[in-house]
Protein backbone atom coordinates (compact mmCIF):
# COMPACT_ATOMS: atom_id res chain seq x y z
CA UNK A 1 0.00 0.00 0.00
CA UNK A 2 1.31 3.17 -0.77
CA UNK A 3 2.46 5.78 2.17
CA UNK A 4 -0.18 8.54 1.04
CA UNK A 5 -2.96 5.83 1.01
CA UNK A 6 -1.24 4.08 4.78
CA UNK A 7 -1.39 7.79 6.08
CA UNK A 8 -4.90 8.90 5.39
CA UNK A 9 -6.24 5.50 6.89
CA UNK A 10 -4.41 6.56 9.81
CA UNK A 11 -4.88 10.34 9.91
CA UNK A 12 -8.60 8.71 9.77
CA UNK A 13 -8.56 6.69 12.48
CA UNK A 14 -6.69 8.78 15.12
CA UNK A 15 -9.09 11.36 14.29
CA UNK A 16 -12.22 9.34 14.59
CA UNK A 17 -11.13 7.80 17.94
CA UNK A 18 -10.37 11.15 19.10
CA UNK A 19 -13.85 12.92 18.49
CA UNK A 20 -16.08 13.36 21.41
CA UNK A 21 -19.70 11.93 21.42
CA UNK A 22 -22.18 14.60 21.54
CA UNK A 23 -20.77 16.52 19.07
CA UNK A 24 -21.97 18.26 15.89
CA UNK A 25 -19.57 17.64 13.22
CA UNK A 26 -18.35 19.62 9.91
CA UNK A 27 -17.22 16.75 7.54
CA UNK A 28 -15.15 18.08 4.64
CA UNK A 29 -14.33 16.49 0.92
CA UNK A 30 -11.53 13.92 -0.25
CA UNK A 31 -10.32 10.39 -0.08
CA UNK A 32 -8.88 11.15 3.47
CA UNK A 33 -12.32 12.31 4.63
CA UNK A 34 -13.45 9.56 3.37
CA UNK A 35 -11.10 7.52 5.08
CA UNK A 36 -12.07 9.11 8.76
CA UNK A 37 -15.87 8.86 7.74
CA UNK A 38 -14.87 4.87 7.39
CA UNK A 39 -13.25 5.02 10.74
CA UNK A 40 -16.29 6.62 12.37
CA UNK A 41 -18.76 4.87 10.95
CA UNK A 42 -16.45 1.64 12.32
CA UNK A 43 -16.35 3.25 16.02
CA UNK A 44 -20.05 3.71 15.83
CA UNK A 45 -20.97 0.26 14.77
CA UNK A 46 -19.15 -1.23 18.04
CA UNK A 47 -20.22 1.04 20.49
CA UNK A 48 -23.37 2.94 18.81
CA UNK A 49 -23.58 6.30 19.66
CA UNK A 50 -25.23 8.98 17.92
CA UNK A 51 -23.73 11.87 15.55
CA UNK A 52 -25.10 14.87 14.05
CA UNK A 53 -23.05 15.52 11.05
CA UNK A 54 -22.67 18.14 8.18
CA UNK A 55 -21.25 17.19 5.11
CA UNK A 56 -19.19 19.55 2.54
CA UNK A 57 -20.38 17.47 -0.59
CA UNK A 58 -23.27 15.25 -1.63
CA UNK A 59 -20.46 12.51 -1.74
CA UNK A 60 -19.11 13.02 1.74
CA UNK A 61 -23.24 13.12 2.77
CA UNK A 62 -23.86 9.82 1.19
CA UNK A 63 -20.85 8.31 2.91
CA UNK A 64 -21.88 9.73 6.50
CA UNK A 65 -25.07 8.54 5.90
CA UNK A 66 -24.03 4.56 5.17
CA UNK A 67 -21.90 4.98 8.27
CA UNK A 68 -24.45 5.58 10.42
CA UNK A 69 -24.48 9.03 10.89
CA UNK A 70 -27.32 11.79 10.63
CA UNK A 71 -26.63 13.95 8.17
CA UNK A 72 -28.52 17.89 8.39
CA UNK A 73 -28.45 20.91 6.55
CA UNK A 74 -25.52 24.08 7.82
CA UNK A 75 -28.36 25.89 8.18
CA UNK A 76 -30.39 23.80 11.01
CA UNK A 77 -27.52 23.66 13.58
CA UNK A 78 -26.46 26.71 15.36
CA UNK A 79 -22.75 26.00 15.34
CA UNK A 80 -20.44 23.01 14.50
CA UNK A 81 -18.23 21.53 17.33
CA UNK A 82 -15.31 19.99 14.95
CA UNK A 83 -14.63 20.17 11.44
CA UNK A 84 -12.78 17.57 10.21
CA UNK A 85 -11.25 17.91 6.72
CA UNK A 86 -7.82 17.12 4.31
CA UNK A 87 -6.22 20.01 2.16
CA UNK A 88 -4.15 20.00 -0.76
CA UNK A 89 -1.40 21.95 0.67
CA UNK A 90 -0.26 23.37 4.32
CA UNK A 91 1.77 26.47 4.78
CA UNK A 92 4.01 27.21 7.94
CA UNK A 93 0.63 29.48 9.01
CA UNK A 94 -1.68 27.08 9.24
CA UNK A 95 -2.78 28.71 5.64
CA UNK A 96 -4.34 25.91 3.42
CA UNK A 97 -5.07 25.22 0.05
CA UNK A 98 -8.56 23.59 -0.83
CA UNK A 99 -10.86 22.62 -3.79
CA UNK A 100 -8.91 19.57 -5.09
CA UNK A 101 -12.40 17.76 -4.80
CA UNK A 102 -14.68 20.86 -6.06
CA UNK A 103 -15.90 21.63 -2.11
CA UNK A 104 -14.40 24.52 -1.35
CA UNK A 105 -17.23 26.53 -1.02
CA UNK A 106 -19.15 24.45 1.18
CA UNK A 107 -15.73 23.60 2.96
CA UNK A 108 -15.19 27.21 3.24
CA UNK A 109 -18.90 27.60 4.95
CA UNK A 110 -17.94 24.61 7.70
CA UNK A 111 -14.75 25.77 8.79
CA UNK A 112 -15.86 29.26 9.08
CA UNK A 113 -18.34 28.54 11.71
CA UNK A 114 -16.63 25.64 13.77
CA UNK A 115 -15.52 26.01 17.12
CA UNK A 116 -12.47 23.96 15.76
CA UNK A 117 -11.15 22.10 12.39
CA UNK A 118 -8.98 19.56 12.50
CA UNK A 119 -7.24 19.39 8.99
CA UNK A 120 -5.59 16.45 8.11
CA UNK A 121 -3.27 15.82 5.45
CA UNK A 122 -0.14 13.44 4.88
CA UNK A 123 2.90 14.37 5.27
CA UNK A 124 3.22 15.32 0.93
CA UNK A 125 1.28 18.24 1.82
CA UNK A 126 2.72 20.23 4.17
CA UNK A 127 5.09 23.52 2.52
CA UNK A 128 7.46 26.52 3.62
CA UNK A 129 6.02 28.81 1.38
CA UNK A 130 3.61 28.25 -1.69
CA UNK A 131 5.38 27.98 -5.12
CA UNK A 132 4.20 26.74 -7.98
CA UNK A 133 0.76 25.93 -6.59
CA UNK A 134 -2.62 25.36 -8.13
CA UNK A 135 -5.69 27.61 -6.67
CA UNK A 136 -8.83 26.38 -7.20
CA UNK A 137 -11.28 28.95 -7.93
CA UNK A 138 -15.30 28.45 -7.69
CA UNK A 139 -16.74 30.82 -10.13
CA UNK A 140 -20.53 31.17 -11.64
CA UNK A 141 -20.85 29.31 -15.20
CA UNK A 142 -22.30 32.22 -17.31
CA UNK A 143 -18.96 34.03 -18.58
CA UNK A 144 -16.87 31.94 -17.35
CA UNK A 145 -13.97 32.84 -20.53
CA UNK A 146 -14.07 36.62 -19.50
CA UNK A 147 -13.87 35.52 -15.36
CA UNK A 148 -11.03 33.36 -16.91
CA UNK A 149 -9.27 36.53 -19.05
CA UNK A 150 -9.73 38.64 -15.34
CA UNK A 151 -7.92 36.01 -13.11
CA UNK A 152 -5.22 35.63 -16.24
CA UNK A 153 -3.92 39.44 -15.09
CA UNK A 154 -2.87 37.68 -11.79
CA UNK A 155 -1.93 34.20 -12.59
CA UNK A 156 0.85 32.30 -14.34
CA UNK A 157 -2.36 29.49 -16.25
CA UNK A 158 -5.97 29.22 -15.66
CA UNK A 159 -7.62 26.27 -17.14
CA UNK A 160 -11.07 25.44 -16.96
CA UNK A 161 -11.60 21.72 -15.06
CA UNK A 162 -13.10 18.96 -16.72
CA UNK A 163 -15.05 15.99 -16.02
CA UNK A 164 -14.43 13.86 -19.11
CA UNK A 165 -15.47 16.13 -22.27
CA UNK A 166 -17.31 18.87 -20.12
CA UNK A 167 -16.84 21.40 -17.27
CA UNK A 168 -16.90 20.18 -14.15
CA UNK A 169 -19.94 21.36 -11.61
CA UNK A 170 -19.38 21.60 -8.28
CA UNK A 171 -22.72 20.59 -5.92
CA UNK A 172 -23.63 24.35 -6.16
CA UNK A 173 -23.70 24.30 -9.84
CA UNK A 174 -20.36 26.36 -10.43
CA UNK A 175 -17.74 25.69 -12.23
CA UNK A 176 -13.80 25.45 -11.54
CA UNK A 177 -10.70 27.44 -12.48
CA UNK A 178 -7.77 26.35 -11.41
CA UNK A 179 -5.28 28.97 -11.17
CA UNK A 180 -1.09 28.34 -11.29
CA UNK A 181 1.08 30.59 -9.20
CA UNK A 182 4.72 30.33 -9.25
CA UNK A 183 4.85 31.76 -5.59
CA UNK A 184 2.43 33.62 -3.71
CA UNK A 185 3.83 35.63 -1.13
CA UNK A 186 0.62 37.10 0.55
CA UNK A 187 -2.04 33.90 0.90
CA UNK A 188 -4.90 36.65 2.47
CA UNK A 189 -3.88 39.76 0.08
CA UNK A 190 -4.13 37.33 -2.79
CA UNK A 191 -7.26 35.61 -1.31
CA UNK A 192 -9.17 39.45 -1.31
CA UNK A 193 -8.05 40.11 -4.86
CA UNK A 194 -9.55 37.19 -6.22
CA UNK A 195 -12.49 37.31 -4.49
CA UNK A 196 -13.19 40.84 -5.92
CA UNK A 197 -13.03 39.67 -9.93
CA UNK A 198 -16.38 39.65 -11.40
CA UNK A 199 -17.48 36.05 -11.44
CA UNK A 200 -15.20 34.18 -9.26
CA UNK A 201 -17.39 32.99 -6.30
CA UNK A 202 -14.87 31.50 -3.45
CA UNK A 203 -10.77 31.01 -3.79
CA UNK A 204 -8.99 27.82 -2.09
CA UNK A 205 -7.24 29.57 -0.27
CA UNK A 206 -8.11 29.17 3.35
CA UNK A 207 -6.20 32.16 4.99
CA UNK A 208 -6.36 32.88 9.47
CA UNK A 209 -8.81 29.74 10.42
CA UNK A 210 -6.02 28.51 13.06
CA UNK A 211 -6.78 24.77 12.24
CA UNK A 212 -4.80 21.71 13.91
CA UNK A 213 -3.73 20.19 11.49
CA UNK A 214 -2.32 16.82 11.85
CA UNK A 215 0.25 15.52 9.65
CA UNK A 216 1.15 11.44 9.02
CA UNK A 217 3.83 9.54 6.84
CA UNK A 218 1.74 6.25 7.39
CA UNK A 219 3.79 5.21 10.38
CA UNK A 220 2.76 7.80 13.11
CA UNK A 221 0.69 11.14 13.39
CA UNK A 222 2.17 14.24 14.85
CA UNK A 223 0.60 17.47 15.16
CA UNK A 224 2.43 20.78 12.79
CA UNK A 225 3.80 22.78 15.28
CA UNK A 226 1.53 24.93 16.66
CA UNK A 227 4.09 28.33 17.38
CA UNK A 228 5.16 28.70 13.79
CA UNK A 229 1.28 29.19 12.89
CA UNK A 230 1.11 32.90 13.57
CA UNK A 231 -0.40 35.08 10.95
C1 LIG B 1 -11.80 18.98 -1.55
C2 LIG B 1 -10.59 19.29 -0.76
C3 LIG B 1 -9.83 18.12 -0.18
O1 LIG B 1 -9.79 18.24 1.20
C4 LIG B 1 -8.43 18.13 -0.75
O2 LIG B 1 -8.50 18.11 -2.17
C5 LIG B 1 -7.61 16.94 -0.25
O3 LIG B 1 -8.11 15.77 -0.79
P1 LIG B 1 -7.55 14.33 -0.40
O4 LIG B 1 -7.90 14.10 1.02
O5 LIG B 1 -8.28 13.39 -1.36
O6 LIG B 1 -6.05 14.32 -0.64
O7 LIG B 1 -10.21 20.41 -0.55
O8 LIG B 1 -12.36 20.15 -2.11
Amino acid sequence: MANAVRAKQLLGREAAAALPEDSVLGIGSGSTVAAFIDALGERIREKPFSCLAVAASESSARLAEGAGLRVVPLETVATIDFAVDGADAVDVHGTLIKGGGAALVRERLIIAVAQQSLILVDDSKPMTTFENVTIPLAVIPFGWSNTRSRLQREAAAVTLRLAGESPKLTDDGLYILDAQFDVIEDAGALHRRLKLIDGVVDTGLFVGYRPVVWVSDGQRVWTMEEAARID
